[in-house]
C-alpha cells in the first residue's frame, strides 16, 4: 500500500515537472564527461559525470543509462560546477554513495528535499555561490522518512558552504544532518558573529570533527556555542577579528588543530587547558608582540607550532620547550625576532637551566629574522642543538643582523665562535659602542686587502712589461731578418747559418 502511494506520488511529481526544466539525462554523456570505473586494488568502483563548465542551466533529469544506480556499494561523482544554474533542483534518485559539487554555480536558492532521493549523499560542495542564510532551511537537507525513529535525517558527512553570502544561519538549518555531519565549512561568509540562531544551528552538530569559520569577519562567538562539540578535532578561525582565543574554544575537549593566524592578537596566551592540542598556527598576526610562555603549560601536547610572519614579535623565549616537551616542528621564520630568550633590564639574558631546553625538535626554522647574535643566543642555540638539526641549509637567510661585527654570520656558525667575551654593553638594551669605521676588523681587513691587491697588481704589471720587452726584442730580430733575405747572397749565408 505504501509503495503504491509512493509510486503515485512519484508519478504526480514526474507529471507536474515540465521536462525542459531539467537537462536531458539520456544524452548527457554527449555533453559531459562520463566515466565508469570498476573496482581496482586502489580505488573503489565509481561512476563519474563531470559537467564542469558545460553551459548547463538545470539539474540533470536522470542518470546516464549506463550508470549503475542500484548498487549501494558503488559511488557516483557528479560535478555541475562552473555552470550558471542559480536555482538548484532535486538530484535524480540513486542508491549509490554520492559525491556532489555545484561550486561557482551562481546558486541563490536550493530546492527543498534536495537530496531526498539520494539518501547516501556523502559530500556536497556548494561553495562560491550566492547562498544566504534564508536559502538554507532545514528542509533542504531533509532525508526520507524513517519509520523506525520517525526522523527524516540524511547521512551527509561533509558540507562545504564556503564563500557564500551567509550572515546568519537559521536555527534548524542543519537539524536533519546534525547527527551525521563531520565536516562543515562556512569560510569566507560575512557572519560577523556566532550568536543567537547561528549559535543554535552550530550547537546541534555534536559529531562535527572539522569546522572552518575562517575569514568570516568574526568578532564574537557565544560562550556556549561549542559546548556540545565533543568530537571537534580541527577548528579554523584564521583571518577574523579576534583579539584572544574565544572562551568557547576551551570547551572543545578533543581539539587537535587550531588555526588562529591573521587575527589581531597583541598577546598570545592560553587561559585554560587545551589538553589534546597538537597543532597550532599563529602566523601573520601583525600586532602580536608578546607570547606568554608560561601559559603553554595549558597546551602540553603540542607537536607543531607555526609562528611565521609576525612583524611585531621581537622575542620568542625558547624556554617554552620546558612546557611543550613533545614539540617536533617550530617555525619562527620571516618575523622580526631578535632574541630566543627574555632579555632583562640590564642587557643580560635570563639564565635558564639547560634542562629547560631539553627537546625533541626535528625542525626549527629561524630564517628571515634580524637576529641579535650574543652570548645568550649562542647558549640557547647550543642547548637546542641547532646546528645538529637536519633541516639546516647553508644558503637560507638565517643570519645575524647585530652586532655589527657579526652581521651576515649564519646562526649555525655562531656556535663555533667566541661571543661570550664581548663586553656586556654590546647587549640589546644599551646603546652599542661601535669603533670608528676605520678601526672595525672588517675595515682593517679590507684596507689590508686593497693594499695587497695594489702591490700584487704592481708586481704582475711589472712582470708583464718585462716579458713584453723580451718578446719584442726577439720579434724585432725576427721581423728584420726576412728583409735581409731579399738579397740572394745574404739569404744563402743565412741558410747556411741556419743549417
Ligand atoms: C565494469 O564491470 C561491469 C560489470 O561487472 C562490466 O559490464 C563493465 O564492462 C566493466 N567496465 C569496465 C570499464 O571495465
Ligand atoms: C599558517 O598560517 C599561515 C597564514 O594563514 C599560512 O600561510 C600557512 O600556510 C599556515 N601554515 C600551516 C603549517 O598551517
Amino acid at each position: 500500500m505504501k509503495t503504491l502511494s509512493r509510486i503515485l506520488v512519484l508519478l504526480v511529481i514526474v507529471g507536474t515537472v515540465t521536462p525542459e526544466s531539467y537537462e536531458d539525462g539520456t544524452s548527457i554523456c554527449d555533453r559531459c564527461t562520463c566515466l565508469i570505473a570498476n573496482k581496482t586494488s586502489t580505488v573503489l568502483s565509481y561512476d563519474l559525470l563531470d559537467c564542469t563548465r558545460k553551459n548547463l542551466q538545470h539539474m540533470i533529469g536522470s542518470w546516464p543509462e549506463r550508470f549503475i544506480t542500484t548498487d549501494p556499494e558503488r559511488e557516483i561523482v557528479l560535478s555541475l560546477s562552473g555552470n550558471n544554474i542559480v536555482s538548484l533542483q532535486q538530484l535524480p534518485a540513486t542508491k549509490t554513495t554520492l559525491v556532489f559539487s555545484c561550486s561557482h554555480c551562481n546558486l541563490e536558492s536550493l530546492a527543498s528535499g534536495l537530496f531526498i532521493d539520494t539518501v547516501n549523499i556523502l559530500r556536497a560542495d556548494l561553495s562560491f555561490n550566492k547562498l544566504s542564510g534564508e536559502s538554507l532551511s532545514g528542509d533542504v537537507f531533509r532525508g526520507q522518512y524513517n519509520a523506525e525513529d520517525g526522523s527524516v535525517s540524511l547521512l551527509l558527512d561533509e558540507l562545504d558552504l564556503a564563500s557564500n553570502v551567509i550572515t546568519k544561519l537559521q536555527v534548524n538549518a542543519f537539524e536533519h544532518i546534525a547527527a551525521s555531519l563531520r565536516h562543515l565549512s562556512l569560510a569566507r561568509n560575512p557572519l560577523g558573529q556566532v550568536t543567537s540562531s547561528t549559535r543554535s544551528a552550530l550547537a546541534q552538530l555534536t559529531n562535527l570533527e572539522h569546522l572552518d569559520l575562517s575569514h568570516c569577519s568574526l568578532t564574537d562567538i557565544d560562550a556556549s556555542a561549542f559546548d556540545e562539540m565533543h568530537a571537534l578535532r580541527e577548528l579554523y578561525i584564521q583571518g577574523n577579528h579576534f583579539t584572544a582565543i574565544p572562551q568557547t574554544v576551551y570547551q572543545l575537549d578533543s581539539l587537535h588543530l587550531l588555526h588562529l593566524a591573521e587575527n589581531p592578537f597583541e598577546v598570545l596566551t592560553f587561559a585554560q587547558p587545551l589538553k589534546q592540542l597538537v597543532q597550532l598556527n599563529v602566523s601573520s598576526m601583525s600586532l602580536m608582540h608578546t607570547v606568554e610562555v608560561e601559559s603553554f603549560q595549558n597546551v602540553k601536547q603540542l607537536k607543531t607550532l607555526t609562528v611565521r610572519n609576525n612583524m611585531a614579535l621581537e622575542v620568542f623565549d625558547l624556554s617554552v620547550l620546558r612546557h611543550v616537551s613533545f614539540l617536533k616542528e617550530l617555525d619562527l621564520s620571516q618575523s622580526n625576532i631578535k632574541h630566543l630568550h627574555t632579555p632583562l633590564e640590564n642587557g643580560a639574558a635570563e639564565q635558564q637551566d639547560e634542562m629547560a631546553y631539553k627537546n625533541t625538535l626535528e625542525v626549527l626554522l629561524l630564517s628571515g629574522n634580524p637576529w641579535h647574535c650574543d652570548c645568550a643566543l649562542q647558549r640557547v642555540l647550543k642547548y637546542v642543538q641547532f646546528s645538529n638539526l637536519p633541516d639546516y641549509d647553508e644558503d637560507d637567510e638565517t643570519r645575524c643582523e647585530t652586532p655589527y661585527v657579526l652581521t651576515s654570520l649564519h646562526l649555525t656558525d655562531l656556535t663555533h665562535i667566541e661571543v661570550c667575551d664581548q663586553p656586556i654593553h654590546d647587549g640589546p638594551n644599551s646603546p652599542v659602542y661601535e669603533k670608528p669605521a676605520f678601526l672595525r676588523p672588517r675595515a682593517i681587513f679590507l684596507s689590508l686587502l686593497s693594499v695587497g691587491i695594489v702591490v700584487g697588481l704592481g708586481i704582475i704589471i711589472g712582470l708583464v712589461i718585462v716579458c713584453l720587452k723580451r718578446r719584442l726584442k726577439t720579434q724585432v730580430m725576427g721581423f728584420t731578418s726576412p728583409v735581409r733575405y731579399t738579397s740572394v747572397r745574404e739569404s744563402k749565408t743565412s741558410a747556411v747559418y741556419q743549417i
